[in-house]
């Protein structure tokens, strides 16, 4: 069997690659446009960071997993098609700032319905909106050959994708239940998937149920990190520390304690953009209350970004103009060079408009990337990247750590505030660092949710 993925991203990549290593005898072809990405993917310097996905790459590439620009062989010569290209929130027209755009999940049904010979299965990797199975079925309906359309969306988060694809809470297909070839589709890939997923952790639900399920998974995610960012505020005001509460809250094994760190806010590609796909469905849908419902768990992300932002200029006396401010790290998350939607940009941002001086240190993220996603050139003054988080640090006013890299929890501090102007700040916005050392060492300090600490 031939299996074919379009879009080399940080789905496709690492779950091909997976697919590749657990059934030696699939042969797997990544395709992509992007002809850069696809020469990154055969080179050693892969474009995606993933612990363990290096080593798996090397093992397999070449063998039965291929990456190529040359698209339409590799659909023509596909059983099953994965379709994992980017749909983002839509910039113009209808549904602007809300809608996902779904032009590149169509132009890849058009693409498979022009050069396919044979009929084969084609599955929306991609995160879509419910009932984009519908138009895809329409545009390959026109090829007269016989195509079967499932859904199966992908549950895992960057940093940890290989763990999440070796040992998946559960694999989500949907698919036309009602007819022997849309079982049959159904079970083709669970096959391949049961080569190494428990059967019963294999679900399989008709296509609607199983685009919803992605949407409404990524927002229950999304909606539990707000509610613990909404109280950490509260927190703030009251004395409260919102890590305490987290873990008292999160003891109750009807709530569980995963997904409560408050922190500066969510970020990542996904958790914006499919909450305000949900927010476009259900006003499509004339569903304005429920509509309202899932956009505050928007609201209150933008505002604990803007929040934290503004509790820092306020501690250091509502100037940071000329401040040299070292940013620790960058990426939306730790383990991953990824910073899409990552809250560093938008405090960052804030900080730049009060005229700060930003020194940033991020183990993975390049300082190319960082001036893209600020908007600013590479040769900008008001900005420097730096090789060690301690010359970040040097001659700083403040530490503002806002990714949870490791290695910042290992630091000498002590080092670090000698090398610091006085008052020297943390402000920890992922309360990972030992706040108690850290006072004892004469730091100023704010985290996120706690009260007491000055
Ligand atoms: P990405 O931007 O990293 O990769 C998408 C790739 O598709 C790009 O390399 C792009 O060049 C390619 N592409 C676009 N149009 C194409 C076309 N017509 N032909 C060939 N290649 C094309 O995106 P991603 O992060 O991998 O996300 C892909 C999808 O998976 C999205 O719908 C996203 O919501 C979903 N998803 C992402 C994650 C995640 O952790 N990033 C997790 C679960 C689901
Ligand atoms: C998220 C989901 O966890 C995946 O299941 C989903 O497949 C993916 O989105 C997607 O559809 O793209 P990801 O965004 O990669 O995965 O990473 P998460 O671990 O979910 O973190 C998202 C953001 O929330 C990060 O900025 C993280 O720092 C933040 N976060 C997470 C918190 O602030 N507090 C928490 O308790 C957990």
């Amino acid at each position: 069997m031939r299996i074919c993925c379009i879009g080399a991203g940080y789905v496709g990549g690492p779950t091909m690659t997976m697919f590749a290593r657990k059934c030696p005898d699939l042969m797997v072809d990544v395709v992509d446009i992007n002809a850069d990405r696809i020469s990154a993917w055969n080179s050693d310097k892969l474009p995606v960071f993933e612990p363990g996905l290096d080593e798996i790459v090397r093992e397999v590439r070449g063998k039965n997993l291929f990456f190529s620009t040359d698209i339409d062989a590799a659909i023509d010569a596909a059983d099953i098609v994965f379709i994992s290209v980017n749909t983002p929130t839509k910039t113009y027209g209808y549904g602007a700032g809300s809608a996902a755009d779904i032009s590149y999940v169509e132009s890849c049904a058009r693409r498979i319905a022009e050069v396919s010979k044979s009929g084969k299965i084609v599955v929306e990797k991609s995160t879509m909106p419910v009932r984009t199975a519908d138009a895809i079925k329409s545009i390959l309906k026109s090829s007269g050959l016989g195509f079967q359309v499932l859904s199966n969306p992908e549950f895992l988060a960057e940093g940890t994708a290989m763990k999440d694809l070796e040992n998946p809470d559960r694999v989500l297909i949907g698919g036309d239940e009602d007819t022997p070839e849309g079982r049959g589709a159904i079970e083709a890939l669970a096959s391949i998937y049961a080569r190494w997923v428990p059967r019963e952790k294999i679900l399989k639900t008709n296509l609607w149920s199983s685009e919803l399920s992605k949407l409404t998974a990524n927002a229950f995610l999304a909606q539990r990190i707000s509610s613990i960012n909404a109280i950490s505020a509260l927190c703030e005001a009251t004395g409260a520390d919102v890590d305490e509460v987290a873990c008292a809250v999160g003891s109750d094994s009807r709530i569980g304690s995963k997904f409560l760190r408050s922190s500066v806010g969510y970020g990542g590609s996904c958790f914006q953009k499919d909450l305000l796909n949900l927010v476009y469905l259900c006003e499509h849908f004339n569903l304005p209350e429920v509509a309202k419902y899932w956009r505050g768990v928007i609201e209150i992300n933008a505002y604990q970004k803007r929040r934290f932002a503004e509790t820092i200029v306020n501690s250091l006396f509502r100037n940071i103009r000329g401040k040299r401010i070292a940013i620790f790290g960058f990426a939306f998350k730790e383990n991953t060079n990824d910073t899409r939607e990552s809250p560093a940009i938008d405090v960052c941002r804030d900080f730049l408009n009060e005229h700060a001086h930003l020194a940033f240190y991020d183990p993975k993220v390049s300082s190319l990337q960082i001036c893209r996603d600020l908007g600013i050139s590479m040769g900008d003054k008001r900005v420097e990247f730096c090789r060690t988080p301690y010359d970040a640090a040097d001659k700083a006013h403040a530490i503002v750590l806002l990714t949870q890299w490791e290695e910042f929890k290992n630091l000498d501090y002590k080092k670090i505030k000698g090398a610091m102007l006085n008052p020297a700040w943390i402000f920890d916005g992922r309360n990972c660092l030992d706040h108690r050392l850290l006072l004892e060492l004469g730091f100023s300090l704010r985290g996120i949710g706690k009260g007491n600490i000055a």
